[in-house]
């Protein structure tokens, strides 16, 4: 969809296949952080009217290690902070935007397949209320996921994988209770990793580090937020209101990345080509810098022919991507339980933090990764 508003501005027509309803895309729970690049963009389009109201402005974050914290300051060390504002309410803009602006979105469309991207004109057919429709393109955007048929439609030998499956999830609970804190709190206590996040000033997202094989049925309310509280210790576990959750779910960490991302005449941008675990809030954000630096590639060969921009788009978003992958990956790596750690694993992790916390250097190099890096 930013792609697409993206063209749109530039004068690029395109068709947007999607295979849910509205109601569905909109409905879905998904993070609820969003980096500089994804809110100057919002601006760019004119999208950001509610999120300058509504969006919290987050200017630092609170790390805690077995009950002792400290805070990073990414207003003081960068000169920039973080917006809190849920990728379903992203979505409710944008589509508002897309219904004003007449972009041309189909949704429950189903079947959809994508063809002869490796030659000069490449289509995409899809059925939708059981009629058989085309589509005739000059380029194929792949944004349908890890799962979608963009990915699936690239030759297996042609994309080089590279994945690690945690042995862990998270446990997610939506309430309608004031946060905590005013600002997230990422936290490594020794039954695992807690995260306390939210949606606005009454709506708490709280997270649980969980194994994979646990069942939303063995999580009632009262149990998740005893352990919750437990992790977050006596201070700010105190400050926590219980709540009934409206919304329970567990997901699994995977960080993976299929490379190139583009074949022939079709590119992949988002979770078709790159999933980080949730640890940092990076996936929309990444998906969203993807169609930034599409957008830019497609409106230069639209503008003057030049292939230039659409060559190197590949390489251009892997870079920033593979830089956001290990920062999510570092920092689930030092505030999660693995199973089987030994004693120096768990020495090593407070060690990290106690570097974390004495070290303007190194609160810096983190803070201006969790605000978001430049698109370079
Ligand atoms: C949320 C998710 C994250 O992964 C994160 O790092 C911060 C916040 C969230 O869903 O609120």
């Amino acid at each position: 969809m930013f792609l697409a508003l993206l063209l749109r501005r530039a004068g690029i027509e395109s068709v947007v296949l999607e295979r849910h309803s509205r109601d569905y895309v909109e409905g879905r729970v998904r993070a609820g952080v969003l980096d500089r690049i994804t809110v100057d963009v919002m601006g760019r389009l004119g999208l950001d009217a509610r999120l300058r109201r509504e969006g919290l402005a987050h200017a630092g974050t609170t790390l805690m290690f077995d009950g002792e914290t400290f805070h990073i300051d990414f207003q003081a060390l960068t000169g920039s902070h973080v917006t809190v504002y849920g990728q379903s309410e992203v979505m409710k803009d944008i589509f508002d935007a897309a219904d004003e602006r007449g972009l041309n979105v189909v949704f429950e469309a189903d079947d959809v397949r994508v063809h002869d991207f490796e030659t000069e004109r490449p289509f995409v057919t899809y059925k939708k209320n059981a009629e058989a429709l085309r589509v005739d393109c000059d380029f194929i955007a792949g944004c349908d996921g890890s799962h979608g048929v963009s990915h699936s439609a690239i030759p297996q030998a042609k994309l080089k994988i590279f994945e690690r499956v945690y042995p862990f999830g998270w446990l997610g609970v939506l309430a309608e209770v004031p946060p905590a804190h005013h600002e997230l709190i990422y936290c490594n206590h020794e039954n695992g990793f807690a995260l306390a996040s939210m949606r606005s000033p009454r709506r708490s997202r709280c997270y649980l580090q969980c194994d994979m094989d646990e069942r939303l049925e063995d999580w009632p309310d009262g149990r998740f937020w005893d352990e919750f509280v437990q992790r977050m210790g006596p201070e700010t576990g105190a400050r926590v209101t219980r709540g009934p959750s409206f919304e329970k779910s567990i997901v699994p960490l995977r960080s993976f990345v299929a490379e190139p991302m583009r074949h022939g005449r079709l590119f992949l941008l988002g979770d078709a080509a790159h999933i980080a675990p949730p640890t940092g809030a990076k996936g929309m954000n990444l998906a969203v810098s993807d169609a930034v630096m599409l957008s830019e590639a497609l409106e230069e060969s639209a503008r003057n022919g030049s292939q230039t921009a659409l060559d190197a788009y590949s390489a251009r978003a892997l870079t920033r991507v593979w830089k956001a992958e290990r920062f999510a990956w570092w920092l689930t790596g030092f505030t999660h339980r693995f199973p089987g750690n030994s004693p120096i694993e768990r020495r090593l992790q407070r060690a990290e933090f106690e570097y974390l916390r004495d070290s303007r250097a190194a609160q810096t190099a983190f803070a201006e990764k969790y605000v978001g890096l430049p698109l370079a």
